[in-house]
């Protein structure tokens, strides 16, 4: 089992889109159960709530349903438990980078390496209007692509 994390600041907006959007392509290439998907925040602010109304929409409209999670914060224990650690921005990056035990040996990282954009953030839409949701899509979709590259290659290596 690979076990991916997603990091944003409220978990929210980002970090929920990017983990139903990932599920929803494992469940579509039939590997769903090799590959387990969460999310969290560095902030706690909406820790126990639902994604943010305009994320819920924008993955409706792509036919991602993402309406049953609910915000949790990152803990000491989310270094151990996954391979992948992948921050929406920088600043979640720092928080990881910080926060990471010296024998900690997952991949922490900016989820739109992915994409084939380094050191390129997912803009925090939440302060934004529709339009920044949009976009947000396009880049987790993107980088959601190339993630599932990177998944398969590991699987085939590990089978
Ligand atoms: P997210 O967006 O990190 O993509 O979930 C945010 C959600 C809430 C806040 C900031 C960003 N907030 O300040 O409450």
């Amino acid at each position: 089992m690979i076990r991916v994390l997603f990091v944003c600041l409220g978990n929210i907006c980002r970090s929920p889109t990017a983990e139903g959007m990932l599920r929803h392509k494992l469940e579509a290439a039939g590997l769903a159960d090799r590959v387990e998907v969460d999310s969290c925040g560095v902030g706690a602010w909406h820790v126990g709530e639902p994604p943010d109304p305009r994320a819920r929409k924008a993955a409706a409209g792509r036919g991602l349903d993402i309406e049953h999670l609910r915000g949790r914060t990152l803990t000491a224990n989310d270094f151990a438990s996954f391979d992948y650690l992948l921050a929406m921005d920088h600043d979640n990056l720092a928080v990881l980078q910080r926060r990471r035990p010296a024998e900690c040996r997952a991949h922490v990282g900016l989820f739109l390496d992915f994409a084939g954009l380094s050191d390129t953030p997912v803009p925090d839409p939440y302060f934004g209007g529709e339009r920044g949701f949009e976009e947000m899509m396009e880049l987790l979709d993107r980088a959601s692509e190339g993630l599932m590259a990177s998944l398969r290659e590991r699987l085939e290596a590990s089978s």
